[in-house]
């Protein structure tokens, strides 16, 4: 009786294997980059982004002092590798055509700020990236006290001295001219 469960569980388990493969195969899956994500993508995308934040973000203060010269270097590293996707401090009203295309979306985030989230959630994520966006990883290409420096910089985007606010107002998301697409 036991055996002819296992066998039984064993053959729905193999035949639950065979059709998520096929249909992976299928091509029914959407692989394409211009569509809403389902409802299931979502939910286990953030599900398991929020539960990583939770083990792994660095919990402690930043080290990075507030300081108009570090929030400037902030502002620079930014114009350097973010502004492209996340936007100037125009925000929503002018994204860049890679941000316009990229799925997920970036936030513009001049418009939709990360200032209420710790800093050491927003270190972690400019480190480590987002799996399955566009959000890369910068702990390859930056030294972590200038992962810091951006998330300080980020945590105050939208009450910055005076000085740091002038080069803010300057960083340009898209710096040579394109060609609009146009019509056939
Ligand atoms: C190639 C495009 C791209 C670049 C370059 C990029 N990002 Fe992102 N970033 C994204 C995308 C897409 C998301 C949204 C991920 C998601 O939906 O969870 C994101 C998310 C984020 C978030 C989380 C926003 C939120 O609301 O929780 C932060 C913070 C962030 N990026 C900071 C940065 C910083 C700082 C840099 C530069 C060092 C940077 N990103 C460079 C594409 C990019």
């Amino acid at each position: 009786m036991l055996k002819n469960m296992v066998l039984l569980l064993g053959f729905i388990f193999l035949i639950a294997l065979i059709g998520a493969y096929s249909l992976v195969q299928s091509g029914l899956i959407p692989a394409n980059a211009d569509a809403k994500p389902g409802r299931l993508e979502t939910w286990i995308a953030h599900t398991s982004l929020k539960a990583t934040l939770r083990r792994e973000a660095p919990k402690g203060q930043n080290p990075v002092a507030f300081t108009d010269h570090d929030l400037q270097d902030g502002v620079r590293l930014y114009a350097q590798n973010c502004a492209v996707c996340h936007g100037s401090a125009k925000g929503n009203i002018s994204e860049s055509p890679i941000a316009k295309g990229l799925y997920q979306k970036p936030p513009q985030l001049a418009t939709h700020g990360v200032e209420d989230d710790p800093d050491g959630v927003t270190f972690w994520k400019i480190k480590h990236g987002i799996r399955m966006t566009g959000m890369p990883s910068f702990g390859i290409s930056l030294y972590d006290q200038q992962i810091w420096t951006l998330a300080l910089f980020l945590k105050h985007m939208d009450k910055l001295p005076p000085s740091v606010q002038k080069s803010w107002q300057q960083v340009q998301n898209w710096p040579v001219i394109y060609v609009q697409k146009h019509g056939p």
